[in-house]
This record gives C-alpha cells, sequence and structure tokens, in this order.
C-alpha cells in the first residue's frame, strides 16, 4: 500500500498529555496508558490509533467501555461514540520484548531493555496516533527490578523499583525512548550560556566505561557549539546517552536520552580507528543538534524527513570541520556523496530529496534524504551568505519552535529572512536526478567566458528535469600559477547561460566548482598537462585533490581499456603532493588514494563501456604497484617521517596515520609486508594494526597476522566486527563469496546483531570485483542471506538490497543472474512490506 504525500491530512484528535506505565517483563511487559485527547475542530472524525503486535487487554474512554474496531493495525472508534470535547483514553497492553528481533520498538539486547521508535515503531509500543504531527508532553513510570530506569525529559521520582520521568517538551511518539539495565554511566557535566546546569551521563554495560571518555568530550563540544554557532541552548536538565549493541542504524536522537549503536559511540586508542573517533564524534554531534533541529521543530509527516536530517547533516558537517580540517571533511564529504549518493541517485532507486510517496518509511533513510540534503542547505548558505543564513535560521526557530513544519515552511523563513524569491531552488527538494554540467570556455581581448550547460537525466517516476539554480564557485588562476581571482560565486539559473571575467591579462586556467559548491557531474574536456597545472597551484584544496582524482581515473581508464601503462607526468605529479611537507598530511593521504572499483564501474557505464569487474581490479592492482616502484625512495622515508608519539585522535595525528597507512600499504607491494609486519606487533593502536593488517590482506598476505588478530579480539565486539570485515572486503575476488559464506558459519557470527551481519554481508558487495564475479556465487549467497535475515528484522535485510541497484550496469550474463537472484527474494512467502518495495523498485517493473 503505497502512501503519497499530496494525500496528507490533519489528524481527526491531537494529544495533550500522555501518562505510561511500563511494568517490564522480557516476554510479558504491561505497558498502561493514560492519554488525554482533545478533538481538531478542523478535522472532525472517528479517533484512529495505531497499534502493531499488541495484545489489548483493556481500553475506556472517560473510564467507561466504548465500541471500538481493533485490526492487526488500528484501533477505531467512531466519532459518534467519542465525546466532543476533550477525553481521556486509558489502555492497558502486553508486549514481548524478547522475541523483538526486529529492533523496532521496545526489545532486548544483552539483557537490557532498549527502544527504537524513529519512524514508526511506537505503535508496538501501544495504541498511539503514531505520526509526527501528533505531539503530546510525556510523563513515564518505569517498574522493573533491574538497577538503571531511563526514559526522557527530567527525572521525577526514584524509588524501590520504579522510576517516573516527565518530558515538559511536547514531542511526537517517534521521540519516545526507554532504558532499562545494569548500566554503568561516565558522568559529566555542562552549564549553558544561561546558566542551566545539565548533567550528562554515558551509559554502559559494566567493562566499557573505560570507552566513554571521548564521546563525552564530543558531547560538550557539541552543546558549546551549537550555543556559539546557531544560538542553540540545551533544555532539560539532564542529558543521558546509552550505548546498545544490538542496533539498526547509527544512533537516535531520542529528547534527553539519546540510543547509540554501541559502535557509534564507545572509543579508545586500542580498539578504535582514527575513522571511528571522527565518525563517533560527528554522530554524538548530530544526534545532539537533533534537539532543535528535529525534536523543538519536528516533521509534520515522513515526507519531510529532510527537513530535519539534511539539516542536521549539515550541521554535524560544519562541526567536524570547526573540530578538525574544513578542506579534508569536504573531500572526505564527496568522496561518500558520490559513492553512495550519486550511485542512488544515477540507479533505480532515485528518489527526491523529498519523496512524494513510499510503502515503508524506513527505506527512505537514505543518503539521498541525508547527504543530498545537507548539500542543498550548503547550497542556500552559498547563495545568500553566512549573515543571511543566520538570520533566516534565527527567524525558523522563532517562529516554528513547538511546531511540526514542512520544506515550505523551512524555506519561507529564509524568503522572509532575505526578500529572496526561492521558488526555483526549491526544485532541489522535488527533482530527483544528479544534474550534469558542462562547460566551455574561451578567451579573447583579456575577457573570458565560461559557458555552463545543465541537463538532468531521467529518473524513475520524472521522465522530464527543469533547471535548478547552481551556484558555481569559480576562481581563476594565472599561467605563473598565482590566484589572479579568487574565489567568485556564478548563480546559474538557465539550462545555458555564460559568465565573463574581463580585464585579464593572459589566459588564466578557470577552477570551477570549488569546494563542490552543487552536488552536480562537472562534465569538462581538459588535457592531463591542465589537470597536472591546478594539482600543483589551486588555491581551493577540493579542486587541488579532484584534479590528482581526475589525473588518477584518466590514468585507470586508459588501462582498462587500451592497457596503457600510467604516464610519467601522472606518476611524477603524486610524487609532487607525497613529498610536499609544506601539504597537510591528511590531504596528502586523500591524493595518495585511488578511485575505488566501484566508482570505476560507474565512470566506465557512463561512458557507454560495460564495466569488466576483473579487470577494473587488475588495473586498479597494476596501478597501485606502478605507483609503488615510482615511489620507492620516497615511500620509506614518508613512513618514517609520519611516526606519531602518544596516540592522540584528533585531526593532527589521524592525518599522519592516514598518509603513513596509505604508504605502508604501498609499500607492502615491495618489501613482502616487512614494515607492515613489523608495526602490526608493535602497535598500540587500532588505526595502525589494522593498517597493517589492511595492508597485508591486500597484497595477499597476512595469514597470521589475521589469526593473531582474531585471537587477541575475540571478546571484543566491535574489534570482531572489523576482523569479520576485512577479510570479505580483501579477499581476492574468486575467493570473496567462499570467505564470506564461511564466516557465516563462524561460531561468533549472528543475524541478530545487525552491526555482525554487516561486517560480513555489508562488506561483500564492498568488495567489488568479488561481489561480481563470474559465476554469480555472491549474488545467490547475498539472496540467501536477505531471505533469511527479512525473517527476523526487516529493515536490515531491506538495507541490503541497496547491493544490487546498479545491476544495469553490468553485461548480460550478470544482469540475468542479478535478477535471478531478486526475483528469488521476492518470490519468497511471508516477505517484507521493507525488503518486497525495494527489490521491486531495484527491478523497475
Ligand atoms: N533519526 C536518526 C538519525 O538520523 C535515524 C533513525 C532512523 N531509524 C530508522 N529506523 N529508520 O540520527
Ligand atoms: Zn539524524
Amino acid at each position: 500500500q503505497t502512501i503519497f504525500l499530496r494525500d496528507y491530512e490533519a489528524p481527526h484528535h491531537w494529544v495533550r498529555d500522555v501518562a505510561l506505565t511500563f511494568r517490564l517483563a522480557p516476554r510479558t511487559t504491561r505497558v498502561i496508558s493514560r492519554i488525554t485527547f482533545v478533538p481538531n475542530e478542523l478535522n472532525r472524525g472517528d479517533l484512529v490509533l495505531n497499534g502493531e503486535e499488541l495484545q489489548l487487554i483493556a481500553a475506556t474512554v472517560d473510564g467507561a467501555i466504548v465500541n471500538m474496531e481493533v485490526d492487526d493495525t488500528h484501533l477505531r472508534i467512531a466519532s459518534a461514540d467519542l465525546p466532543q470535547k476533550p477525553f481521556v483514553f486509558e489502555a492497558e497492553v502486553e508486549i514481548s520484548p524478547e522475541t523483538n528481533t526486529a529492533l523496532e520498538g521496545l526489545y532486548m539486547s544483552n539483557g537490557m531493555y532498549c527502544t527504537q521508535c524513529e519512524a514508526e515503531g511506537f505503535r508496538k509500543i501501544t495504541y498511539y496516533p503514531d505520526r509526527p504531527d501528533v505531539m503530546g508532553v510525556f510523563t513515564v513510570r518505569v517498574e522493573s527490578d533491574l538497577p538503571v530506569l531511563l526514559s526522557n525529559g527530567n527525572p521525577v521520582e526514584r524509588g524501590d523499583g520504579f522510576a517516573v520521568w516527565h518530558d515538559p517538551w511536547p514531542k511526537p511518539a517517534y521521540l519516545f525512548a526507554l532504558v532499562a539495565g545494569e548500566l554503568v554511566n561516565h558522568p559529566g557535566r555542562f552549564t549553558t550560556a544561561s546558566g542551566r546546569d545539565v548533567e550528562l551521563n554515558i551509559w554502559v554495560r559494566p567493562g566499557d566505561e573505560d570507552k566513554c571518555a571521548f564521546g563525552m568530550e564530543a558531547l560538550r563540544k557539541s552543546m558549546k557549539w551549537d550555543e556559539d554557532t546557531y544560538g542553540r541552548e540545551y533544555d532539560l536538565d539532564i542529558f543521558n546517552i546509552v550505548a546498545v549493541d544490538d542496533f539498526n542504524m547509527g544512533a537516535m536522537e531520542n529528547k534527553g536520552l539519546n540510543i547509540f549503536n554501541s559502535s557509534c559511540v564507545l572509543a579508545s586508542k586500542e580498539t578504535s580507528t582514527d575513522a571511528n573517533f571522527e565518525r563517533i564524534e560527528g554522530i554524538i554531534a548530530h544526534e545532539y543538534f537533533h534537539n532543535w533541529t528535529g525534536n523543538r521543530i519536528t516533521c509534520r509527516d515522513w515526507f519531510q524527513l529532510c527537513l530535519k536530517e539534511g539539516l542536521t547533516v549539515y550541521r554535524d558537517q560544519m562541526f567536524s570541520g570547526d573540530m578538525r580540517s574544513h578542506a579534508v571533511k569536504r573531500i572526505e564529504e564527496v568522496l561518500a556523496l558520490r559513492a553512495r549518493q550519486f550511485r542512488e541517485d544515477n540507479g533505480p532507486l532515485a528518489h527526491p530529496v523529498r519523496p512524494e510517496s513510499f510503502v515503508e518509511i524506513n527505506n527512505f533513510y537514505t543518503a539521498t534524504v541525508y547527504e543530498k540534503g545537507a548539500e542543498i542547505i550548503g547550497m542556500l548558505r552559498r547563495l545568500i551568505g553566512d549573515e543571511a543564513y543566520r538570520k533566516g535560521c534565527d527567524l525558523y526557530f522563532e517562529r516554528h519552535d513547538g511546531e511540526a513544519v514542512t520544506i515550505e515552511d523551512w524555506l519561507k523563513a529564509f524568503e522572509d529572512a532575505t526578500g529572496r524569491d526561492l521558488s526555483q531552488f526549491a526544485r532541489w527538494y522535488s527533482q530527483a536526478g544528479t544534474p550534469r554540467l558542462k562547460v566551455s570556455e574561451s578567451f579573447a581581448e583579456g575577457r573570458l567566458t565560461l559557458t555552463f550547460a545543465q541537463s538532468t537525466p531521467p529518473t524513475p517516476g520524472q521522465p522530464d528535469k527543469a533547471p535548478q539554480v547552481l551556484p558555481i564557485a569559480v576562481g581563476l588562476i594565472g599561467p605563473n600559477g598565482d590566484e589572479v581571482v579568487e574565489t567568485r560565486v556564478l548563480e546559474m539559473t538557465e539550462a545555458t547561460q555564460s559568465f565573463t571575467f574581463d580585464g585579464l591579462g593572459a589566459r588564466p586556467v578557470a577552477s570551477i566548482l570549488r569546494d563542490f559548491s552543487a552536488p552536480v557531474i562537472l562534465e569538462r574536456e581538459m588535457d592531463a598537462a591542465t589537470r597536472a597545472f591546478l594539482l600543483a597551484h589551486d588555491t581551493d584544496p577540493f579542486q587541488k585533490w579532484e584534479m590528482g582524482r581526475m589525473l588518477a581515473k584518466d590514468t585507470l581508464v586508459a588501462l582498462i581499456l587500451e592497457d596503457t601503462p600510467p604516464a610519467r607526468d601522472y606518476l611524477d605529479a603524486i610524487r609532487a603532493v607525497l613529498t610536499d611537507d609544506s601539504l597537510d598530511p591528511a590531504f596528502r593521504a586523500l591524493v595518495l588514494g585511488l578511485p575505488g572499483e566501484d566508482d570505476l564501474a560507474q565512470t566506465l557505464f557512463d561512458a557507454g563501456v560495460t564495466p569488466d569487474p576483473q579487470k577494473i581490479h587488475d588495473a586498479r592492482e597494476t596501478l597501485r604497484g606502478s605507483l609503488a616502484r615510482h615511489l620507492s625512495d620516497a615511500l620509506p622515508t614518508v613512513f618514517r617521517q609520519m611516526e606519531t608519539g602518544a596516540f592522540v585522535p584528533d585531526a593532527d595525528g589521524s592525518g599522519k596515520r592516514a598518509l603513513r597507512l596509505s604508504v605502508l600499504s604501498l609499500l607492502t607491494l615491495l618489501d613482502a609486508g616487512k614494515e607492515a609486519k613489523a608495526l602490526f606487533s608493535k602497535a598500540d593502536n587500532m588505526t595502525e594494526q589494522a593498517g597493517a593488517l589492511a595492508a597485508l590482506l591486500a597484497a595477499g598476505l597476512g595469514e597470521e597476522e589475521l589469526a593473531a588478530f582474531g585471537q587477541m579480539w575475540r571478546h571484543d565486539r566491535l574489534v570482531m566486527d572489523k576482523w569479520f570485515a576485512l577479510q570479505v572486503a580483501l579477499a581476492a575476488p574468486a575467493r570473496a563469496a567462499d570467505v564470506a559464506r564461511d564466516l557465516s558459519h563462524h561460531p561468533d557470527f549472528t543475524m541478530k546483531n545487525p552491526n555482525r551481519f554487516r561486517a560480513v554481508f555489508g562488506a561483500l558487495p564492498g568488495n567489488h570485483a568479488g561481489f561480481h564475479h563470474a559465476g554469480g556465487a555472491a549474488y545467490a549467497l547475498l539472496a540467501d542471506q536477505i531471505i533469511a535475515l527479512d525473517a527476523l528484522n526487516p529493515q536490515t535485510a531491506a538495507r541490503m538490497t541497496g547491493a544490487f541497484e546498479t545491476w544495469r550496469r553490468y553485461d548480460a550474463d550478470r544482469q540475468a543472474m542479478i535478477r535471478a537472484a531478486l526475483e528469488r527474494i521476492r518470490a519468497k512467502t511471508g516477505l517484507s512490506r521493507d525488503v518486497t518495495e525495494m527489490v521491486t523498485r531495484i527491478l523497475g517493473d
């Protein structure tokens, strides 16, 4: 059953307040609710409550039994049977957290009770209007003998076997949370700008206390940053974070009680890599920032998901840039955007940032809603300027605090704050697909003319596309390498449009789309010499990196298609960057990184060539070998230079380690793994330990080290996820499916833990040549696993089907095998709505 944005209708009843009592028991939890409903004068009708997998014990209206209709998904009371004024609905239901393997609603993880209600999980807890535009004030009583009992808001009362919490801020049900368990806390404090003293806690299982300090610091920095940057203060006396091992996503912004996948909060140098630290800092910030962008101002309906997610991702990106390096962060963002969002936008799952219909909303927590949603905020800011951006945000917060709103409301705040018409800009929310931007240049009499043409290819359901508003940041570099025109933002609104730069002496080289100022594919004719020139001289770090990237891509494509060996100029350009001590090591590491195999497959496909995964893999290995040999004298030197002292997970330390490990990965191709083995055995941190192991595995070495790693960390779930994932990700193509299959029979493998499942079966499609290896063993294996997982956890199963979204790129044999795998999944009786929707969209029928 498809739900459409255009069918939105206000609810028949609003909620004023909610009192819930939970009598916790693994299979027989009782939930007693007392809800004050207020009829909606503007839309009178039946009382419609959602409810799934609930056993109804009793229900009354103002204390009396009334007629009601109850089925698998709803409880309905006819308008005629209801008071036409505020009334109290009371109900008692029974639920079974222990058998809840979908990890949605109230469930158990390692003996601990926890919840995940976004998007539509609250309906598995009790009968309720489970929609974000219905907001209520919650009071929650938790009854259990477990020592720690938590819910949203402020603590009111604590007694023997119970605790009461009250959240004064009206909220939609998706922000409800409850946690109960044997937990220990890492405490902290924060005083807000206006002087509110806030108690902070990170709650973990005993044994994990020593992995909380970094997260706590990230939380305090986030709280300060939101005050300084957006003028947003925290609004309760307490802020709790809980780490949970079994969790479908990264984390959840429940009011005053954020719940995290333990992989996104627990950190120590022994067990977490630099990338883990960076991600943890970003996710803590993200969930905290939701307190204003999501919680105080929420979404009217789930089509508006990007209202809170795009904006909050943008905010966490800026925070991370401020904490670390904007240049490095921006390149990492673009890498992720291209790898995930462009891939989605250019295939059968393409959808607008604000979708117009869905079957299962959980299938729309996508790179498009999140990452492209964030790009839209960045473009808006670039177009109107920093000051106007802040003014618009202030107006939005002031105008809509306490409301459930839409993208139109968001844009209107900026129109009113700036006097600008944003109607064309709004297309970014409704039009799917990645725009292609072609540019041509001419130069005469000191005038450079740049002529741009934009077009967006058709996407499912959207054959015709209109021109978008594109902010194109451009700078000019003179022939001697100096910047002659600083960054200027060209505002393109037409299908084709020219811009001129006057008063130039000699012909400059244009640096176009600086800082990746719009999420488009830039098509520009450019020879290798010009690319190398910009790689050497551009002042914009993103474009500088981009030039190295394009050189690498051209080199790889020539290797794949014509067996052309890498040009000396390219190798020299890379050497120049590698050995340039004036450049940030993190940046040098990014330039040294080669385009991934999936990226190359898409590039070939776009050029009209059917990609051959094995050939792509071999070419990339060949180039790695050429680089290693060409840089052989520099590699050991840089490897030593980048040695860090005591481990500090900051930008400086992680940048050095990133460069050191990129170098090591090449060095390992020359020294039979000597340096990597040495580093593996003496590393005192996970970044270098796992990095050394990865370098060995990528070179077809490291059997012993892999075993030692597994032995050493067998008691640490999060580190063992790395052990599982590395072997699959770095298996030789012909062996990948076998490795994944064998690991699925390992005693420590379990489908019930999403992190572990993803470690194996998320890593498998990540091994491009392995996943697409001739014969299709990996396709069939993944299909089997999706079918099996679907019976336990539809949400995570549906997410895994995305691995097949690129199937149309490949040859007829592979397409037929993937089609068969998808058809087989779809034919499974009892298949969830989640997976059915995904498979149907991917097949495109
Ligand atoms: N709102 C959460 C976040 O962005 C994501 C939760 C999504 N959960 C889900 N089941 N769809 O941090
Ligand atoms: Zn979010």
